[in-house]
C-alpha cells in the first residue's frame, strides 16, 4: 500500500530518512480495526521519528503519521486516538508505562491503512471534515489537556502561550477563548502574531516582550528560547503547564522564584481516550475547528515536513488521501 515512512532514524538531517512509497498491508490481530485513512496531520512528532528520537532503532522502518481520520470496514467514519497500551491497564492510559503512541511501536497513519485497537477508533461527528477530525488526536487533545484537566485555570483568568503558529499554540488559543479566557499570545513574528489576532487572542506580544501584567498561568511547549520568559510571567501561586520542548530542554529551572512565588510546573502528555471523547464533543456543540494552515495530498508529506521544519505553520498542517 501507498505509505510516507521513516526509512531508518537520522539524528542530522530527518528528510534524508523520509521515504515516499510502498510498504506491507497491516494484518489487525484480534480486538484490532482496519482504518482506511482520509487525512492525518503532520506533528513535529512525526520530524522526532526522522531523526529516531523516541523510537526503538529495530522498528525502523515506520510509518509516520500519529494522528487521523478515516473510515472502518462496515462505513462508520471515525477519528483516531493515538496512545495504544496495555489493554488491562486501568485508569488514565497516559500513565501506563507500557503506552505509545503511534509510530513509536506501532505503524503510523500516513498511509493507505492503518489499524488500531477497536477502543481507539471514536465516532467522528457529522459536522467535521476528515481533515478537521484528523487534527484532534495529538495535538488538539494535547491543548485540551493542558488547559482543562492539568491547568486549574478558571474563566476570567489570563492565560499566556508561547509560540502562535503551531500545532498545539494554536489550538490552545481556540480552546482558551471559547473557554472563556483572556488569552495572551507571543509569537516569532508579525504575521504569526496576527494569526493568533484571527483566531481570538486578545492580545498578542513578541516573543520575551515584557507584558502588562503577570499571568496566572503559560502554557509551554517552546522550551528552552522562551523558559525564563514563562517564569517571569507569572503571578505568585501561577502555574505553567509544558507539554514540549521544540528549542530544547532548558537547565535552569530558576528555583529561588518558584520556590518563594510559590509557582507550580505542571507536565502534560496527550490526553486519555475520554478526554478526546470530551474534545470532539466540545469542538461539535461549541462550532469549534481546528485551524488548518495547509492542506496536501498525502504524496506531497515532503514540502509540509520541510515547512515545518522551517518553522512556516500557521494551525495543522493536513495531508489526504
Ligand atoms: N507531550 C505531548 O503529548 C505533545 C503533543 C503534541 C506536541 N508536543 C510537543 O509540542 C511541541 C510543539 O508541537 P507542534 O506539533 O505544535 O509543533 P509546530 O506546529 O511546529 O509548532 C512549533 C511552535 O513552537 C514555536 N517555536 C519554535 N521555536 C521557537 C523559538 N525558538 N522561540 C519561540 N517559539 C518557538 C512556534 O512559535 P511561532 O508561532 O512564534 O513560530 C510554534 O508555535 C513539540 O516539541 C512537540 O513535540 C507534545
Amino acid at each position: 500500500m501507498f505509505a510516507v515512512y521513516a526509512a531508518e532514524p537520522n539524528p542530522d538531517d530527518p528528510l534524508a530518512s523520509l521515504t515516499i512509497g510502498e510498504r506491507p498491508e497491516p494484518e489487525a490481530p484480534d480486538g484490532w480495526v482496519r482504518v482506511t485513512v482520509k487525512a492525518a496531520s503532520l506533528n513535529m512528532h512525526d520530524l522526532w521519528t526522522l531523526r529516531g528520537v523516541g523510537i526503538k532503532p529495530e522498528r525502523f522502518p515506520m510509518i509516520l503519521g500519529c494522528d487521523g481520520a478515516g473510515v472502518l470496514p462496515d462505513g462508520t467514519e471515525v477519528v483516531l486516538h493515538s496512545v495504544i497500551g496495555d489493554p488491562a491497564w486501568s485508569g488514565d492510559e497516559t500513565l501506563d508505562p507500557t503506552r505509545t503512541l503511534l509510530t513509536e511501536k506501532h505503524q503510523g497513519t500516513f498511509a493507505d491503512t492503518v489499524v488500531v485497537p477497536a477502543r481507539n477508533a471514536l465516532p467522528k461527528p457529522p459536522g467535521l471534515s476528515f481533515a478537521e477530525a484528523a487534527c484532534l488526536g495529538t495535538a488538539w487533545l494535547t491543548a485540551y489537556r493542558m488547559i482543562f484537566v492539568k491547568s486549574g485555570l478558571l474563566p476570567g483568568q489570563t492565560m499566556l502561550v508561547q509560540g502562535a503558529s503551531g500545532g498545539v499554540s494554536t489550538a490552545l488559543i481556540v480552546l482558551g477563548r471559547a473557554a472563556g479566557l483572556r488569552v495572551w499570545v507571543t509569537g516569532r513574528t508579525e504575521d504569526k502574531r496576527a494569526l493568533a489576532t484571527s483566531l481570538g487572542a486578545h492580545q498578542v506580544f513578541e516573543s520575551g516582550a515584557r507584558l502588562p501584567e503577570k499571568v496566572d498561568g503559560v502554557f509551554e511547549t517552546v522550551g528552552k528560547a522562551t523558559w525564563s520568559h514563562s517564569m517571569r510571567a507569572l503571578k505568585p501561586g501561577g502555574v505553567i503547564v509544558v507539554s514540549g520542548s521544540t528549542s530544547g530542554p532548558d537547565p535552569s529551572a530558576d528555583l529561588q522564584r518558584l520556590f518563594f512565588l510559590q509557582l507550580r510546573v505542571i507536565g502534560s502528555t496527550m490526553g486519555t481516550r475520554e478526554e478526546l471523547g470530551d474534545l470532539i464533543r466540545f469542538c461539535d456543540i461549541a462550532g469549534i475547528r481546528p485551524t488548518i494552515g495547509a492542506e496536501l495530498p498525502m504524496e506531497q508529506a515532503k514540502a509540509g515536513i520541510e515547512d515545518m521544519l522551517a518553522g512556516e505553520t500557521a494551525g495543522k498542517i493536513v495531508f489526504t488521501r
